[in-house]
């Protein structure tokens, strides 16, 4: 089985990282798909983002890293996907996951999702969290893979 977790991943934290591990035990082979969710103004661009994610998972075998500007489930047809891998952090999550869960399968009945809960110590992490930390000067060693740090320095 091919699973595809996909995310704006602005930038990747040890919250998503926890999610490709642990859905690298449940399928074979898992590409992450470096999106944007529209809704969304970015802070870092498409390269970046892919370069945090593809530095993060150096050590994962069968990982696949991508980018896509489609629909999500036409990104799952062209890499041939069978499942869509998401994370629940908490329980204000659920209705957007659910949303995109059965939005999905009703753009392509083919394609399931997999929601798999966050570790506990990473059930608190957001992007945009760890944005706000670092404008500040704050620490945040603790919540993104050491790769990704760097990137940091050039948006200060
Ligand atoms: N650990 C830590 N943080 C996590 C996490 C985890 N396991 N899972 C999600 N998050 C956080 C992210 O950091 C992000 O935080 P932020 O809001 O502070 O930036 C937030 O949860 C959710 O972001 P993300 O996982 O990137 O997903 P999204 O809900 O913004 O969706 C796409 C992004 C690309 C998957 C979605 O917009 C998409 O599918 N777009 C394609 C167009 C499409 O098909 N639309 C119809 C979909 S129904």
């Amino acid at each position: 089985m091919r699973g595809i977790y996909p995310g704006t991943f602005d930038p990747i934290t040890n919250g998503h990282l926890d999610i490709i591990k642990r859905a690298t035990r449940i399928v074979d082979s898992l590409v992450v798909a470096v999106g944007h969710n529209t809704e969304k103004v970015r802070t870092f661009g498409l390269d970046a983002r892919l370069d945090m994610v593809r530095s993060s998972v150096t050590d994962c075998p069968n990982v696949e890293v991508v980018s896509f500007s489609t629909l999500l489930v036409e990104a799952a047809r062209e890499y041939q996907a069978d499942v869509i891998i998401r994370g629940l952090r908490a329980i204000s999550d659920y209705e957007h996951e659910v949303q995109m869960a059965i939005m999905n399968r009703t753009l392509d009945p083919d394609i399931d999702t997999i929601i798999m809960v966050s570790s506990k110590e990473y059930s608190f992490i957001s992007s945009s969290m760890i944005k706000e930390i670092a404008s500040f000067g704050g620490d945040i060693s603790p919540f993104v893979p050491e790769s990704v740090l760097k990137y940091f320095d050039q948006l200060i």
